[in-house]
C-alpha cells in the first residue's frame, strides 16, 4: 500500500507560505492535483477519465470488460477552500487508492466495476457554488449558469475551462454516466469534535446556503463629509455581520460571514459598496430559513437608517440530506457498529444521495479544526480509515 507516499507526493501541492492548501479550480495547483491523481490511476492500472464536467474518474473494471453498469464509486475532491487543511477531500481520494491496494493484495476480485471520483469545485472556493462538478453530473445547476460563475478576478466558469483545454459547452447533466453507478461511498476528515473513535458512519448532512448580500453606499473622503452626510455601507455591513450571530444563536443555527469585498477599498475613502457573503447551517430547513430571514430584516433596516441600498442574492443552497438509507446501514454492520453521526459540511455525497444510494465514512480530527491549517488526522486514525473503506467497498463490490 502506498498510502504514505501519496501523501508525501500531493502534501506540497499548492502548499502556500502560513501552513495551508490553496488548490482552485483550473489553476496550477489543480493541474498538478490532477497530474497527480492521472499518475496513482496509470500506476494500478487503472481506467482514466475524465467527464464533461470536469470531474476525473478512475476505474477498476470488471474482468471481461463488461459495460459499466451498477459501479461502487468512492472518493472525494482534491480542491481546497483558501488556505485550507490537507485532508478535506484529498483523504477521501487518497483512502479509496489505497483501500484498492488493500483488496488486490488481499486478491479480492472485483464483480461490480468500482471507481474513485475526484469531483471538481467542491469547495466553490473559486467560482462560488460548492459542489459544482457533482451538480453539473447530476443536473442540480443549470449549465448556463454555471458557465457564467465568475471567479473574483471576473474570469467566468467557461473560461478558465476552457483555458485548460476542455469545452464549456459539453458541461451539464450526464445521464449516462449517473445510471451506471450503483453506490458511492465517500470518506472524509470529520470536521469538528464529534467523533471520538477513528471512524465513523455520516447519519445526515445539515441543509446549508450561500447568500450574497450587496450593499451600495456613496464613495467619498474620509477627512471632508461630515458623519451625517455619510452614506458609508460599511456600518449595515458591520450590523448584518453581528444580527447573523445573534440570529444564529436563536435559531439553534450556525452563521457566518467569511467574505467580503470593499470598493474601492482605501484607508482614506468611504467605501462606495461592501459585497459580503453569508453561510448559514442548521439541523433542519425551517430554521436555515428563519435566520437567514431575521439577517435579511437586520440588514434592510441598517441600511435605511445609514441611507444606503441593500440587496440579498441566494447564491446556492442544499437541502438536508438524511442518510437513513439501507447503505447506511450495511456499512454500520460490515464496520461492527461504528458511530453515526450527523455534520454540518456539505460533500458531493449530498448532491449524490438525490440519485443514487450514498453513504459516508468519517475518520477522526483531533483538532475539531477544519478549512484552516491546524485540520488534521492521526495516521492511524488515517490507516483505520482505509481499512474501514476496504471492508465496505469488498463487501459491496463482491455481492
Ligand atoms: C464544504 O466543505 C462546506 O461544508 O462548505
Ligand atoms: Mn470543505
Ligand atoms: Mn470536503
Amino acid at each position: 500500500m502506498r498510502y504514505e507516499a501519496m501523501w508525501r507526493d500531493l502534501l506540497p501541492i499548492g502548499h502556500v507560505s502560513g501552513g495551508g492548501h490553496r488548490r482552485f479550480s483550473w489553476t496550477a495547483a489543480d493541474r498538478e492535483c490532477r497530474a497527480w491523481f492521472t499518475e496513482e490511476a496509470h500506476r494500478r492500472g487503472l481506467t482514466l477519465e475524465q467527464d464533461r464536467n470536469g470531474n476525473l474518474f478512475a476505474w477498476w473494471d470488471v474482468p471481461g470488460g463488461a459495460a459499466r453498469r451498477d459501479a461502487v464509486l468512492t472518493g472525494s475532491h482534491l480542491d481546497s477552500v483558501p488556505d485550507g487543511g490537507a485532508f478535506d477531500g484529498p483523504l477521501g481520494v487518497v483512502s479509496a487508492l489505497a483501500a484498492i491496494d488493500l483488496l488486490r493484495e488481499r486478491g479480492v476480485a472485483p464483480a461490480r466495476p468500482l471507481g474513485v471520483a475526484v469531483f471538481a469545485e467542491e469547495e466553490g472556493a473559486r467560482f462560488g457554488v460548492a459542489c459544482l462538478g457533482s451538480r453539473l453530473l447530476t443536473g442540480a445547476i443549470d449549465p448556463v449558469r454555471a458557465r457564467g460563475l465568475r471567479d473574483g478576478d471576473g474570469v467566468t466558469w467557461a473560461d478558465a475551462m476552457a483555458a485548460d483545454g476542455h469545452d464549456p459547452e459539453a458541461i451539464g447533466p450526464d445521464p449516462d454516466l449517473l445510471a451506471g453507478i450503483g453506490c458511492f461511498v465517500e470518506l472524509h476528515v470529520e470536521q469538528g469534535r464529534a467523533l471520538q473513535t477513528p471512524v465513523g458512519v455520516a447519519s445526515a448532512i445539515w441543509p446549508h446556503g450561500r447568500w450574497r448580500f450587496d450593499f451600495t453606499g456613496q464613495g467619498n473622503h474620509a477627512g471632508t463629509t461630515l458623519l451625517p452626510d455619510r452614506r458609508d455601507p460599511m456600518l449595515p455591513f458591520a450590523h448584518t455581520v453581528l444580527a447573523a450571530r445573534d440570529a444564529a444563536a436563536r435559531h439553534e443555527a450556525v452563521a457566518t460571514m467569511g467574505k467580503v469585498r470593499v470598493t474601492p477599498n482605501g484607508v482614506n475613502a468611504i467605501p462606495s459598496a461592501v459585497q459580503a457573503w453569508l453561510d448559514t447551517r442548521a439541523p433542519d430547513d425551517a430554521a436555515v430559513r428563519a435566520t437567514v430571514a431575521d439577517i435579511r430584516a437586520a440588514a434592510e433596516k441598517a441600511a435605511g437608517e445609514h441611507g444606503v441600498g441593500v440587496t440579498l442574492a441566494e447564491e446556492s443552497y442544499t437541502e438536508v440530506v438524511d442518510f437513513r438509507t439501507e447503505l447506511r446501514d450495511r456499512l454500520v454492520t460490515t464496520l461492527g457498529g461504528a458511530p453515526v453521526l450527523p455534520t454540518g459540511a456539505g460533500h458531493d455525497a449530498g448532491i449524490l444521495s438525490a440519485h443514487v444510494p450514498t453513504a459516508m465514512l468519517f475518520v477522526r480530527n483531533p483538532t475539531g479544526v477544519s478549512h484552516a491549517p491546524e485540520e488534521h488526522a492521526e495516521t492511524g486514525d488515517c490507516l483505520a480509515g482505509v481499512e474501514a473503506l476496504a471492508a465496505v467497498l469488498e463487501n459491496l463490490i463482491t455481492s
